[in-house]
């Protein structure tokens, strides 16, 4: 009896080995790819492009990558330039729903400092906890639109993109500009984290189409060449710059060395605010094609639906108070 135990044990014990090496094994498999790793790979940007590495500054992805060693370890490169993002919001019932979405975009891209510019004339204590709790490098300002100004018919965003300008040329007033490229990133658009990739070789100021805006499909810049030389626009083909705002950047340098470039109230039509501003520090001919030449859509305008609160109680009947 205690033979034929001992010999079903050495009959077994290979295949326990075998089981308990392939547990051991498995964990160290790549885990599947939850982000959008493969723009960043130095495998896929080995050919050209320039490379925005992941940020690394999340405990949970620090911890996720120790745990898998094989990966090949992205380091920020020292001279890549930092992307700012400027981006007027306003409270209304989907803004943390529209920040949230925004947020873990940018948190993917390093480098990228956000500087969120709320349109009221205090900050509000869901944008701040909100950004306190965001794992992103920002700047928190705000700046009401003058109450005349609140009209449908009127641009918006105006004085808030302003305001972030004006904290950029204070911030680097005194030091030699390190490089940077800023784009104005609404809080309701949708951004491929491969726009980042194209957004950080800017040298003055760099194009490239806009999905879903000007009634379109898309609108995008003609290239012929390398150079702009018309837009695929339905509407207003008459603007200098047929270009939505989620449709350009600027570089650091450009926005220090036009101290007087800013967004402009008199006299600016909704949908003539990108030509205003641009027209005051470039020329079509100056414009950098992105994108293939302009010929993919890496942003979109997308708009949310305003929501239905129709049976929301006048006065608070909820025995808990939640924020939303
Ligand atoms: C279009 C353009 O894409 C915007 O870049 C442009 O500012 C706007 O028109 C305009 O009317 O000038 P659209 O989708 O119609 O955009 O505008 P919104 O998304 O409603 O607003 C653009 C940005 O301004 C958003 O980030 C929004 O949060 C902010 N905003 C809007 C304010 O800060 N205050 C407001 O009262 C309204
Ligand atoms: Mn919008």
């Amino acid at each position: 009896m205690k033979s034929a135990l001992c010999n079903r044990f050495f009959i077994l014990l290979p295949w326990i080995l075998i089981v308990i090496i392939m547990l051991d094994v498995d964990p160290r498999r790549p885990a599947p790819q939850l982000t959008s790793r493969p723009y960043f790979s130095p495998h896929t940007v080995g050919c050209g492009g320039s490379r925005v590495p992941l940020r690394r500054s999340s405990p949970g992805r620090d911890a996720a990558e120790k745990r898998n060693e094989s990966r090949p370890q992205l380091q920020p490169e020292p001279r890549l330039p930092t992307i700012y993002a400027i981006t007027p919001t306003y409270s209304r019932p989907v803004q943390k729903a529209e920040l949230t979405r925004l947020a873990n975009t940018f948190r993917q891209v390093a480098q990228l400092h956000w500087i969120l510019v709320e349109d009221r004339a205090t900050r509000s204590e869901l944008v701040s906890s909100f950004l306190a709790r965001a794992g992103l490098p920002n700047t928190h300002l705000h700046v009401p639109t003058p109450r005349r100004y609140k009209r449908p018919w009127l641009p918006r965003a105006t004085e808030q993109r302003n305001a972030g300008l004006a904290w950029l040329r204070q911030r680097h007033q005194h030091q030699s500009a390190q490089p940077g490229v800023l784009f104005f990133a609404d809080d309701d658009n949708t951004y491929s984290l491969e726009l980042f990739q194209e957004v950080t070789s800017t040298r003055k100021v760099s194009v490239w189409p806009v999905g879903l805006v000007g009634g379109r499909r898309y609108e995008r810049p003609l290239v012929k060449n390398g150079k702009v030389v018309g837009w695929y626009t339905g509407w207003r083909e008459d603007r200098p710059f047929a270009i939505d705002m989620a449709g350009f950047a600027v570089s650091l340098q450009v926005i220090l060395s036009n101290p007087k470039a800013v967004f402009k109230r008199r006299g600016s039509q909704p949908g003539m605010q990108e030509s205003d501003f641009l027209k005051q520090i470039t020329t079509v001919d100056e414009l950098e094609p992105k994108a293939n030449n302009c010929t993919k859509v890496l942003v979109w305008h997308t708009r949310t639906e305003k929501v239905n609160l129709a049976n929301e109680p006048k006065y608070h009947m909820d025995t808990v108070n939640i924020e939303v």
